[in-house]
């Protein structure tokens, strides 16, 4: 899910699990998974079709929706012919029950300003706080 949600852009070079595992910068998304603090939602319809996930990075490793250390960063991805059907809606509202559940008081993101996954977010109260290289950073406070 994390190659859906690094390839998102439907127009552009799509690549595979290796490609996502050789650059840092995402397979920090999954690495060592789980680590403590890791909480995650898998949807399945007979085979998993998509999953939400939550992960606190450090200062001096952060992902692209880093606000600080202690405020856990979202990723998502739907298998393609899964989208548009409320799957991502279910995984999101799942998983902030679960971060609530887990004591977390504030959930970030990173989007790019033409993905539609905005729109959701924003649904779902997040609201953006920055902006690094052209990508929105959101904060939802639970
Ligand atoms: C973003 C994503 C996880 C949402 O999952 P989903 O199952 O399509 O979500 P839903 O069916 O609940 O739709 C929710 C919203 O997502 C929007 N959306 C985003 N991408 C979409 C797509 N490719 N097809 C259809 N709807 C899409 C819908 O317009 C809908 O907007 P609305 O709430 O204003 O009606 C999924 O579309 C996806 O995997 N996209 C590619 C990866 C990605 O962009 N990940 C997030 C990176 S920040």
């Amino acid at each position: 899910m994390l190659v859906e949600a690094a390839f998102w852009r439907p127009d552009r070079l799509r690549g595979g699990v290796d490609d996502v595992l050789r650059e840092p910068a995402l397979a920090h998304y999954v690495t060592g998974w789980p680590r403590v603090g890791d909480l995650g939602v898998v949807a399945e319809v007979e085979h998993p079709v998509g999953a939400a996930w939550l992960r606190l990075f450090p200062a001096d490793d952060p992902g692209y929706g880093f606000v600080d250390a202690g405020t856990p960063e979202v990723a998502m991805g739907v298998l393609p012919a899964w989208r548009g059907r409320g799957v991502g809606s279910d995984l999101l509202d799942a998983l902030i029950v679960a971060a609530r559940d887990a004591g977390s008081v504030t959930l970030s993101l990173s989007v790019e300003p033409d993905n539609s996954a905005r729109r959701l977010y924003e649904r779902f109260d997040f609201h953006q706080v920055g902006e690094v290289d052209g990508s929105l950073t959101m904060l939802l406070r639970l």
